[in-house]
């Protein structure tokens, strides 16, 4: 019988993509989002809510949870680290008391460390460079991710945290070009992104990895293979954050949020990336005169 999976902040961007990828490889899914209508399938709860959290997740074999303020700035600090802390205890503590098989949820890169006015230590930044909150967004990811330790400790429950890049949809492409001139611009991030088609395989591939991988609570940085920009990442770094060692060689335009984690324990292959949409050189380029 299919794998019934609810997934929560199935109306938004990632969730949107999440339940794509889950319906496309056979599973059952139960979506879940605070919006919604009649014709798309969800169903409507509040998750700050813990009865509407319990019951949306009742009859679930695992849940992707992201229903979340995706982002700082969105609503105010407070507001954004209590709703977050608040929906993420609920659905943690509904999967675990409903004896769910596993919990899969978004956490961030911004617990890395951005958007690094202070230069990161290293790069590629790793899971091991953390926790560097310095919003509420953040911190509330954070505070997750040592709740959800917890939570698997006292319930033997995988929880897998999923540390998103800034997740990209194939039209997002269109603006990278607007990326390039300026270096600076997208320092916030170390140049990362994800495609939300590549967001989406992580989430399955974290709900199908074997149990003993994700024992615990494993948090995995999700990030395309390249950077959104169209030079060398060694020499952004180097003309960006002087003095920050680049451990590795990452390769020409190599991601500088590490994957290889996600890689050896969850099988994660980026498999698009905005050189297939848009041409690398920008327009500009390709029209100065030789
Ligand atoms: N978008 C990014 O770049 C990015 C990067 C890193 C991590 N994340 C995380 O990934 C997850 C998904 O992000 P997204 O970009 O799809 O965001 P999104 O805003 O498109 O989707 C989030 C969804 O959660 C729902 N939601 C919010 N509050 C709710 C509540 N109280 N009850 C039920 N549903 C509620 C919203 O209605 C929305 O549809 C979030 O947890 C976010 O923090 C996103």
């Amino acid at each position: 019988m299919a794998q019934r999976i609810c997934v929560t902040g199935a109306g938004g961007q990632a969730g949107r993509a999440v339940v794509r990828e889950l319906l496309e490889h056979g599973y059952e899914v139960a979506a879940v989002d605070i919006t919604g209508t009649r014709d798309n399938g969800i169903l409507r709860a509040d998750l700050t809510d813990y009865g509407q959290a319990a019951e949306a997740l009742r009859g679930a074999d695992a849940v992707v949870h992201l229903a979340n303020i995706p982002a700082p700035g969105l609503a105010t600090p407070a507001v954004t680290f209590n709703s977050n802390i608040t929906m993420n205890f609920n659905v943690f503590q509904a999967a675990a008391g409903l004896g769910l098989s596993r919990v899969v949820w978004a956490s961030s890169e911004t617990t890395l460390g951005l958007p690094f006015d202070v230069p990161p230590r290293y790069a590629p930044v790793d899971e091991e460079h953390y926790p560097v909150p310095t919003t509420t967004y953040a911190l509330s990811k954070v505070a997750t991710e040592t709740i959800a330790g917890q939570m698997a400790q006292w319930s033997g429950i995988p929880f897998v945290a999923l540390r998103f890049s800034n997740v990209m949809s194939p039209g997002d492409y269109q603006r990278f070009p607007s990326f390039w001139p300026d270096p600076s611009e997208r320092k916030w991030n170390l140049w990362g992104y994800i495609d939300e088609r590549d967001a989406a395989a992580a989430c399955r591939l974290a709900l199908e990895a074997p149990a003993e991988a994700v024992a615990g609570s494993p948090a995995f940085i999700i990030a395309a293979a390249d950077t959104v920009m169209n030079r060398p990442s060694a020499q952004l770094l180097a003309e960006v954050f002087p003095g920050v060692p680049l451990t590795r060689d990452v390769g020409e335009f190599g991601t500088l949020l590490a994957i290889d984690r996600a890689r050896d324990v969850l099988g994660f292959q980026p498999r698009h990336s905005w050189r297939d949409h848009v041409p690398a050189e920008s327009d500009a380029e390709m029209r100065r005169p030789g």
